[in-house]
């Protein structure tokens, strides 16, 4: 097994990223590379990993869906009580990230998660099907659960007439607020093209980073 890994490696030679050929704003170079990544991808090619810390900078990730990219943030949708939720509570700064293999991209952004109005997630959360809801509903996120109680609790809320799965307080959306993005670009022998957004007043500065 190890030595299958060691011996493991992949050639990057699609494209280049380069200073000039960037976008000036990373958002419209974040939307450039989503949509051609939408093309491409096999499934759930919104998903992101989204990194959290502890406020003992114990960090914890996992993957999410991205549901919208709107007043400059990234947004998605969880359980506030969750794990996730508690930490941010108690600690905003996140990581994002993106990996699109197809196409020999990552993304990488760092910024400060934030909840979005009770009426925008209420918005998102009728939009979604029946059986979504409940489960929302129905889920302590992160708690220790009995899976024979979690079914029971499915069963009877869905006996309920739809107008009555109403969101749950503790469940509702997040933006994240960018404040550094990292556009990679496999390329060959290890010279990958990695270049860097920085906020500089209401401007963002790109910079190249080695590799
Ligand atoms: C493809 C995929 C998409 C997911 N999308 C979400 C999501 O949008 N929101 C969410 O709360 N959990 C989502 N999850 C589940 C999370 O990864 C995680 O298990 C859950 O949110 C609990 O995390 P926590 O205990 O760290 O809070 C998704 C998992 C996968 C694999």
């Amino acid at each position: 097994m190890k030595k299958e890994l060691q011996e493991a490696r992949e050639e990057y030679t699609m494209a280049h990223l380069g200073l000039q050929n960037a976008a000036e704003h990373p958002l419209d170079q974040f939307k450039e590379w989503f949509t051609a990544y939408r093309k491409v991808a096999q499934r759930d090619y919104n998903a992101m990993v989204l990194s959290t810390a502890s406020p003992g900078n114990r960090p914890s990730s996992r993957v999410v869906l991205l549901k919208g990219i709107d007043k400059g943030g990234f947004e998605f949708f969880t359980n506030y009580t969750s794990a996730k939720g508690r930490q941010i509570d108690q600690n905003p700064y996140v990581a994002l990230n993106f990996y699109w293999p197809e196409l020999e991209r990552q993304v990488r952004i760092e910024g400060c998660a934030e909840r979005i109005s009770a009426q925008e997630s209420e918005a998102y959360f009728n939009s979604r099907p029946a059986g979504s809801r409940i489960g929302a509903i129905a889920s302590p996120q992160s708690e220790v659960i009995d899976r024979e109680e979690l079914e029971k609790q499915v069963e009877a809320l869905a006996q309920l007439e739809e107008s009555e799965l109403k969101r749950p307080e503790n469940w509702g959306g997040y933006r994240v607020m960018p404040n550094l993005f990292e556009f990679w670009q496999g390329r060959e022998s290890r010279l990958h093209d990695r270049i860097q957004y920085l906020p500089k007043g209401e401007k963002w500065i790109k910079q190249r980073l080695a590799p």
